[in-house]
């Protein structure tokens, strides 16, 4: 969700003043503002072996079928940290709905949105444009529109367009259900003790993130960018779209389409999963192209665990691999820190989190 960028004084990461939107419709320009620039290959592999994993098997009654769903899951997280979620029973009704009214939300007038425009990082409603760096600390603005919003423990939502908060209620509460169970589903195909896990990540509780990003079709898509590449904070990552393709994942040093069918949700492992499973289940990097022929929606939920939770590898799995291989960190400054820190192409959180184990070994 966050892109992991180093705070900087010379730029602000948030736009007060447009919607790349306003500026979108208003424009019969046939090149990006210089503003927006970034220069980015777009071209990546084809894939169609993106794992799936069937979310009733792994719920019914059926134990062979719910083992190899357990499986296929745990392959998925360590092989590629992304895998294409189905029979998951989010009403499609339900999805429709929900791109209807952020479609609304965005196509509100400047004056009504101002009022959610991000002010600081850990706003619980923000919308806007983001700015962030390159290596050479100059700021460019992402070819975006963003909301986004704190939905648990506690839920927070724009009152206008009406239809929205029922939605996001309805959809978030299902996919913290859905997590909570993928979650459960990983910990089992490593051995480890439910209650400690519970102890530690406490679910209940558990911060979740929705954010829905719009991108306007681009009349130079090689000169400017939906989302740099990043990791996701958080366990596990919800992604749905409007039928048009655009996220990119990296997996063997290449970058892949990453495209999933209709009604299925394209799920990835996040940071505090990886962190968690200690390097087991991978937090995989990728990034959102824009194009020239029409405009895409994506919602995403960020599932975490209890802000509070203070997230290292599981006790029991140190214990296998002779050392931890990442620092711990509480969940709600993770999050910060990482919506703070806003430069591209630097070293992630994630990565800054890593223990160099054979050094600790020598
Ligand atoms: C994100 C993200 C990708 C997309 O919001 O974290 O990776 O395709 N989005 O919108
Ligand atoms: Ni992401």
């Amino acid at each position: 969700m966050a892109v992991s960028i180093a705070a900087s004084d010379s730029f602000t990461p948030f736009e007060f003043d447009a919607t790349l939107k306003a500026i979108s419709d208003s424009s019969s320009s046939k090149s990006v503002p210089s503003k927006f620039n970034f220069s980015n290959e777009r071209s990546a592999f084809t894939c169609d072996s993106l794992p799936t994993v069937d979310f009733s098997a792994l719920v019914g009654g059926d134990p062979h079928q719910r083992s190899k769903a357990v499986h296929d899951l745990a392959t998925a997280c360590r092989e590629w940290g992304f895998f294409i979620l189905v029979n998951h029973g989010v009403p499609e009704s339900l999805v429709e709905a929900m791109f209807r009214a952020v479609k609304e939300f965005f196509n509100l007038p400047k004056s009504e949105k101002k009022q959610y425009e991000a002010k600081s990082a850990s706003d619980p409603i923000k919308c806007g444009n983001f700015n962030v760096a390159n290596t050479s600390n100059q700021s460019f603005t992402l070819w975006r529109d963003y909301l986004k919003l704190y939905v648990h423990p506690n839920f927070h939502c724009p009152h206008q367009p009406q239809l929205l908060r029922d939605v996001v209620s309805e959809y978030t509460q299902i996919t913290r259900k859905l997590a909570s169970k993928l979650i459960e589903a990983v910990c089992e195909a490593l051995e480890l003790n439910q209650r400690y896990v519970g102890e530690i990540l406490k679910m209940d509780s558990s911060f979740q993130m929705f954010a829905t990003n719009y991108y306007p079709r681009c009349p130079q898509p090689d000169e400017a960018i939906g989302i740099p590449a990043h990791t996701d904070p958080g366990l596990f990552t919800f992604l749905i779209h409007n039928g048009v393709a655009g996220l990119q994942i990296e997996h063997d040093g290449k970058w892949f389409n990453a495209d999933s069918p209709r009604n299925s949700i394209l799920v990835n492992a996040a940071d505090q999963l990886e962190i968690f499973t200690n390097g087991r289940c991978k937090s995989v990097k990728h990034r959102a192209v824009v194009n020239e022929e029409r405009e895409r929606i994506s919602i995403v939920v960020a599932n975490g665990p209890s802000g509070e939770a203070v997230v290292g590898p599981a006790a029991a799995l140190v214990e296998k691999d002779g050392g931890a291989m990442y620092n711990a960190m509480k969940y709600e400054e993770y999050v910060e820190s990482q919506l703070t820190n806003t430069r591209v192409g630097g070293k992630s959180l994630l990565e800054q989190q890593m223990i160099d184990i054979q050094r600790q070994l020598n």
